[in-house]
């Protein structure tokens, strides 16, 4: 039989992360620094309201955007933690994981042969989809500003062609973040170029130093935020996301959402609702956690002469490697010979050569006992 598969799909490749770790499996006694979720507990309140919702059959399929008490919680949420203005009423879509918001997102805007922006390295999540949408990701190298992706860097790479930026802050792999003034600047790039910007948000309760700020609060009429619990609530297994547009486009990203899964999972939608309501601050104990975490990461890494920005989110360096081995190779000897898992910048893209990312979603005894082994690593 001819093998009937879609040709964009046949051109994907398995993400770097995957091959990574194919690569490093089966290695005994590895301390992982390459985790990308948090390493603590969903709170307890909200398990116990998916349990309610289970005992009281709340078992069957939502309203398309998720159930009504769920968005009016979302968008309060919202308001009062980033100034956001969101109806529940037609403009907030409850999704599975900010995953299939940024899917939907995605679908929902481009068309064959546009150009979308993004910063690079960046989370290796949308370059397939645009890509499934016969779009062109086009990777703007921020290596040489400190991860910041600027106005300028995005004006020098428009086309006629160009649709869309991708603004993913604070940023996985970097940690990096953008303040009011460079957002402003992207805001404004894009009402002169007629660009839609979807702000990927999902790290913006992880904020160490600033308060995080949406670009949805300058120029909501062409923005499509995501947002959702994996990270705030330490809730990646429960796939909740959330999507904010304003109604004309929201009322196209709900065919899309609609057609591909009906709704989020109810028992996880009841879930939700507790921790948008009663949980509305359970990020800040993990947040403080990480935050030392943060420190001393940071110490280590510069100590053992790795090249480091600081991040202002999430949980993540992206630091330059004192060695003059590819990332790849550096990556999987540290893995082997220290038993140390870090991942190779080039699993998010080619501008990641010569930095591994190293996250601080584990334990400070983890962490120090990691960078002991990193250190006789590195004197051989
Ligand atoms: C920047 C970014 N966006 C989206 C996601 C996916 O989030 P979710 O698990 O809610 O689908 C991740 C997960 O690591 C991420 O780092």
């Amino acid at each position: 039989m001819t093998p009937k598969i879609n040709n964009e799909v046949k051109q994907l490749q398995l993400s770097g992360i995957r091959q990574f770790f194919n690569r490093i499996q089966g290695i005994d006694d590895m301390i992982s620094l390459t985790i990308g979720q948090p390493d603590f507990a969903t709170p307890e309140h909200i398990k116990k309201a998916a349990i309610q919702a289970i005992q009281n059959n709340y078992t069957s399929y939502t309203h398309n955007a998720g159930f009504l008490e769920l968005r009016e919680a979302i968008s309060h949420f919202m308001k009062i933690k980033y100034e956001l203005e969101y109806n529940p009423a037609n403009e907030i879509i409850v999704t599975n994981g900010a995953s299939q918001a940024i899917d939907t997102a995605l679908r929902t805007v481009l068309n064959p042969g546009d150009e979308v922006l993004l910063p690079s390295p960046v989370y290796p999540g949308y370059a397939p989809i645009i890509s499934q949408c016969g779009a062109k990701a086009v990777f703007v190298n921020t290596t040489n500003l400190n991860f910041k992706l600027t106005a300028d860097l995005l004006r020098d790479h428009l086309t006629p062609a160009t649709s869309c930026i991708i603004l993913p802050y604070p940023s996985n792999p970097t940690g990096v973040s953008l303040d009011k003034t460079e957002l402003q600047a992207i805001a404004d790039l894009a009402v002169q170029h007629d660009l839609i910007v979807i702000a990927d948000e999902i790290y913006s309760e992880l904020v160490y130093d600033q308060p995080h700020v949406s670009i949805g609060t300058m120029i909501k009429d062409r923005t499509i935020v995501i947002n959702g619990l994996s990270k705030s609530h330490a809730m990646t297994g429960w796939r909740i996301g959330v999507l904010l547009a304003p109604e004309w486009l929201a009322k196209e990203c709900i065919k899309v959402h609609q057609y591909n899964v009906s709704c989020a999972s109810s028992v996880s939608q009841m879930a939700a609702f507790a921790a948008y309501t009663a949980g509305i601050n359970d990020a800040f104990p993990m947040r403080e956690e990480y935050a030392k975490r943060r420190a001393i990461t940071g110490q280590h890494l510069r100590r053992l002469g790795f090249r480091t920005i600081e991040p202002d989110g999430a949980f993540y360096f992206l630091a330059g490697i004192p060695s003059s081995l590819s990332s790849f190779d550096f990556a999987v000897k540290a893995a082997e010979e220290a038993r140390v898992g870090m991942v190779p910048g080039t699993a998010f893209d080619p501008n990641g050569e010569g930095f591994v990312r190293i996250s601080y979603a584990c334990s400070q005894d983890s962490l120090n006992e990691a960078f002991s082994r990193l250190e006789l690593f590195l004197q051989k």
